[in-house]
């Protein structure tokens, strides 16, 4: 293994610390690390060709207050497939909240648990105000170009995909909706190139839904409408029309208007989808009344005949009670648990002639986060690549394939004490069906105090990895990831070795 120790950064997180969010799998790491000649049991598939990016939450300060792991500052992971060699870098997002943070030498904000008026700055941001923008929970591509992207809406940052340095804020030539932010779970349409995205906050008309095309232009921004101030996590999009949604878990209104941001389930108050042409006005959007419950994630959406099919995982519980079961934190943090929770692959077909909704459950296993061959959102999908987490604490314990057009169900265990990251399929070069390629995720083995990154035939995921890959430090648990294959990648294809791949 060949590597490279960059930078480490200041850190105030205390050695004693005993938060289960940032010790243990969640150990936050201070170091920025580039490696190559990479030590891998297994083979790397000359046809892997791109990159694996991840996002984690990897706080190097606690909050001001109580910290929830959502709070940590944004660190991107790379894993490089090139020629059947592979390279790892992993950097801070250097955003303005972590740079103001860095050069005050401790937290400046409350994070999201806490009280706003408790925090040194004055600004900030979020739908809530005054939090800081870690741009830790996403990270897609477009363009080129790597964005992170924060849940409760802020800058979108520009990473280079191979080296993560930071490049800036998305600008889109001075048309960034900087007011609100942008949320994080923008989508990409690979066939257009174009990204769809959404915001949220607490002034009317709550939320904006936009289209920025391939140039990074901002084409297209209409208000969406809602009742009042929501939390929308995800949105989906067919070929024609963007989905956005109005779950009944949301601020409660008395409590706001004291300036307290508690949340409640209103089990009484439909989900509602709205379905509007991805160009649309205002006034055209359609809005589809289902089951009340909160959506985190979608997983795809395409047209079928009258009708358009939503995947995503329904909650049958979104609202847990504290039952007085497990730690103090365990129980704080139960909103973190897909068991508690009750996570399942849902399927939603709302007739865009009649207006009314069809919904069932895909499945009686307990997952979420689910992924799907990028090549396919917007069109019709079969598989689902989704996590299994560990009853009461937000740790993937294992993966799912499942497929929706026979049921079938394909499991693999990570083993006692090995938590993955969330998995991203990668097409083969030269794919010819939809499974055909790699299942990508990097695991954080407590038992070995290691981490590595597992490829899977995404034909045969129980079969266990073909290829793991040690990566040189044991990476912090966390959310998101994305593959972006090197054809999407400037400069990859004229890159002749590893080396100048990643600008070395
Ligand atoms: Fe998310």
């Amino acid at each position: 293994m060949d590597i490279e120790v960059l930078g480490r950064v200041l850190s105030t997180i205390p050695d004693d610390d005993d938060h289960p969010y940032r010790t243990g799998p969640w150990r936050p790491q201070t170091t920025e690390w580039s490696a190559t000649d990479l030590v891998v049991e297994g083979e790397i598939p000359a046809d892997l060709d791109g990159v694996y990016l991840r996002n984690t939450e990897n706080p190097v300060h606690p909050s001001l207050g109580n910290y929830h792991p959502f709070d940590g500052d944004g660190m991107v992971h790379v894993v490089g497939f090139r020629d059947g060699k592979v390279f790892y870098r992993n950097r801070f997002v250097k955003t303005d909240g972590f740079l103001a943070e860095q050069e005050s030498g401790g937290p400046l904000w409350t994070g999201i648990v806490g009280n706003p008026n408790k925090s040194i700055r004055e600004d900030g941001w979020g739908a809530r105000g005054r939090l800081k923008d870690s741009s830790s929970t996403d990270v897609t591509l477009h363009a080129g170009v790597a964005l992170t992207s924060f849940y409760q809406c802020g800058d979108l940052y520009k990473l280079n995909p191979t080296t993560l340095e930071t490049l800036g804020r998305a600008d889109w030539n001075g048309q960034f909706p900087s007011d609100v932010g942008v949320s994080a779970h923008p989508k990409i349409d690979t066939r257009t190139g174009e990204m769809l995205f959404f915001n949220y906050g607490k002034d009317e008309p709550y939320m904006h839904y936009g289209v920025v095309d391939a140039a990074e232009q901002l084409v297209h921004y209409i208000d969406i409408p809602l009742p009042g101030p929501r939390l929308p996590h995800d949105m989906a999009f067919t070929e024609n029309y963007a989905i956005l949604n109005d779950c009944p878990l949301f601020w409660i209104p008395e409590a706001l208007a004291e300036g307290k941001h508690a949340t409640r389930f209103y089990p009484d108050i439909p989900l509602r989808i709205a379905v509007v042409p991805r160009r649309g006005n205002t006034s055209d959007i359609k809005w589809f009344e289902a089951d009340p419950t909160f959506v985190l994630h979608f997983v795809n959406a395409y047209e079928e005949g009258e009708e358009i099919v939503l995947d995503g995982f329904y909650e049958d519980n979104p609202e847990p009670a504290d039952d007085g079961i497990g730690s103090a934190y365990q129980r704080a943090f139960r909103f973190l648990s897909q068991e508690r929770m009750g996570t399942r692959l849902h399927r939603w077909r709302l007739n865009m002639r009649t207006g009314t909704t069809r919904e069932e459950h895909l499945s009686d296993l307990v997952t979420e986060f689910g992924m799907i061959n990028a090549n396919h959102g917007g069109i019709k999908h079969r598989y689902t690549y989704a996590a299994q987490a560990v009853p009461g604490w937000f740790l993937f314990s294992g993966l799912v394939k499942h497929d929706t057009l026979t049921g079938k169900e394909e499991t693999y265990s990570f083993g006692e004490g090995i938590y993955g990251s969330e998995t991203a399929m990668a097409p083969r070069i030269g794919s010819t069906c939809e499974d055909d390629g790699y299942l990508i995720t990097i695991i954080s083995d407590m038992n070995r105090d290691i981490s590595e990154c597992l490829v899977f035939d995404a034909q045969r995921l129980s079969d266990g990895p073909i290829a793991r890959v040690r990566l040189p430090e044991r990476v912090s648990s966390g959310t998101h990831s994305t593959w972006a294959p090197g054809s999407d990648i400037p400069d990859w294809n004229t890159a002749d070795k590893m080396e100048d791949a990643l600008g070395l």
